[in-house]
């Protein structure tokens, strides 16, 4: 048998050949020093991404200081890594910044791939599954209710829903956490809310990420680090209070499911982190797909008018049930088109390659940070006709589709962890608001809102006002 370092040589042997005869990988000249660090601060990121992939091909690598990271633009190249070779590309990017805002890399959305983080995302998982299977439906028929009456309240002034939107989908989650319902104007939502965005914005921004790659820079002043700083502490603030007000054990039970029968026990930081990364997770997200679909069927009204058709005529006079979803092809297929041309988390979560690896024949070394580019995917012109095009009744022709090409959602360990909530949330919210209401453009053409959106680690639409006119 090879000593110990024999095996080791033999494997340097292994992974200088691996190198050495797999292709390399294309992408964009660097500059010397800064790599590619100037295409990563572009203003609608996913966008440029996908422009790179039509010239350099579905995997490209870029450059920033001495990291590499690989650019995965199709879904057949998601898979790969993500699903087909999960083990390999489940890590996240280890960063100072992190994992500050991850309370020491303790969340399960920034977490490293580790036996701890299995065991406390599994956990958490199976706590969510219990709670959605006991009250979800409910929970969001009731949010649903009361956003019906708030747009009832506007009486067909024209408004800007998001807000309205932010709302219901916070209450979905903090009914499951926390036990407990917000309206618009609470303080305490509020909060919560403007000191979660402003973590995640400040975050997102090159002034923080600089300090990753550059890392002589944490020695000068910095007043986004700062402030970062200050938010990440009321953050913590915040969510302690609300934990220990609204007794969580009541509700989603993260401390005390499961845990004593596999004697494992989620620290308290554990719990704290997932409360942040379900709040987080589990808002914007689903707000600004809403947001999305209001965007769009106002540019396309026969769309809505489709689909409230087939809602009257299957559902008769009653409100929909999630169980009604495949007699419903109409809304399903607007569904998935929404989130084919708007995925709302478009670049996903960097991924970390845990080991040596390969993805389309090239060699990907450990460490390697991958970026999953949903958005690139879902505007793939070798998959999707006329890619840019909002057309539900591509999926309503084409049934396979989705299944083929759709990756909202990522896939493999880091599967997003709200996924079943989250189709409950816009099936639901989309059928309910589309069985009551007509939204209608405020003006002429002009008025209709931009398509575009606005990337962050969420896209959004850029703010805009509807007229919304209650059903006959
Ligand atoms: C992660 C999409 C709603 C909680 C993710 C990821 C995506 C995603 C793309 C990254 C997957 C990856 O790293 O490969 C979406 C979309 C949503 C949505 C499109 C709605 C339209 C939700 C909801 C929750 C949630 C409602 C919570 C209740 C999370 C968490 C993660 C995650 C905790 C981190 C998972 C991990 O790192 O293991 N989501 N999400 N998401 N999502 Fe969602």
């Amino acid at each position: 048998l090879p000593t110990a370092v024999q095996s080791r040589r033999l494997f340097s042997l292994y992974r200088v050949l691996t190198e050495c005869f797999s292709p390399s990988l294309p992408g964009p000249p660097s500059l010397p020093l800064l790599g590619n660090m100037l295409d990563l601060t572009r203003g609608h990121l996913p966008s440029h991404l996908t422009s790179l992939a039509r010239c350099y091909g579905s995997i490209y690598r870029l450059r920033c200081g001495k990291t590499t990271m690989v650019v995965l633009s199709s879904a057949q190249m998601i898979r790969e890594a993500l699903v087909k070779k999960w083990p390999d590309f489940a890590g996240r990017p280890h960063s100072y910044t992190g994992d500050l805002v991850s309370g020491g890399g303790f969340s399960i959305s920034l977490g490293d791939y580790s036996e701890e983080w299995k065991m406390h995302r599994r956990l958490v998982h199976s706590a969510l599954q219990r709670c959605c299977a006991q009250s979800l439906h409910a929970v969001i028929e009731r949010q649903a209710l009361t956003l019906r009456q708030v747009i009832l309240d506007y009486k067909e002034s024209p408004v800007d829903l998001s807000k309205d939107f932010t709302v219901a989908a916070s209450n979905v989650i903090t009914s499951l956490v926390f036990g407990k319902e917000y309206n618009k104007s609470s303080a305490e939502l509020q909060r919560l809310h403007d000191c979660l965005n402003e973590i995640v914005s400040l975050w997102g921004s090159p002034w923080i990420s600089a300090l990753d790659t550059l890392p002589l820079l944490r020695r000068f002043p910095n007043p986004p680090f700062s402030r970062l700083l200050k938010e990440v502490e009321r953050r913590d603030e915040l969510i302690r209070s609300h934990l220990q007000d609204c007794k969580v054990s009541q509700q989603i039970d993260l401390q005390n499911q499961d845990i004593h029968s596999q004697e494992v026990q989620l620290k308290d930081t554990q719990v704290h982190m997932a409360v942040v990364d379900l709040l987080i997770g589990g808002t914007e997200t689903t707000a600004a797909w809403l947001y999305w679909m209001v965007a769009f069927l106002l540019h396309r009204p026969e769309v809505q008018f489709n689909v409230y058709n087939e809602l009257c005529t299957v559902l008769d006079s009653r409100y929909p049930r999630y169980s009604d979803r495949h007699r419903l092809p109409c809304t399903s297929a607007l569904i998935s088109e929404v989130l084919r041309l708007r995925p709302v988390a478009p670049l996903a979560v960097p991924h970390r390659a845990t080991r040596d690896s390969s993805i389309a024949g090239y060699f990907i070394p450990k460490d390697t940070i991958i970026i999953p580019n949903l958005y690139g995917a879902h505007h793939d012109p070798d998959v999707w006709d006329d890619p840019n095009t909002f057309k539900p009744e591509r999926f309503l022709e084409d049934k396979g589709a989705s299944t083929r090409a759709l990756v909202p959602f990522g896939g493999g360990a880091r599967l997003c962890l709200g996924e079943s909530i989250a189709k409950m949330e816009l099936f639901l919210f989309a059928a309910y608001l589309l069985r009551d209401f007509q939204f209608l453009p405020t003006g002429n053409k002009t008025s209709l809102p931009d398509l575009k959106g606005v990337a962050s680690v969420v896209l959004k639409a850029k703010p805009f006002h509807v007229i919304v006119r209650p059903r006959p």
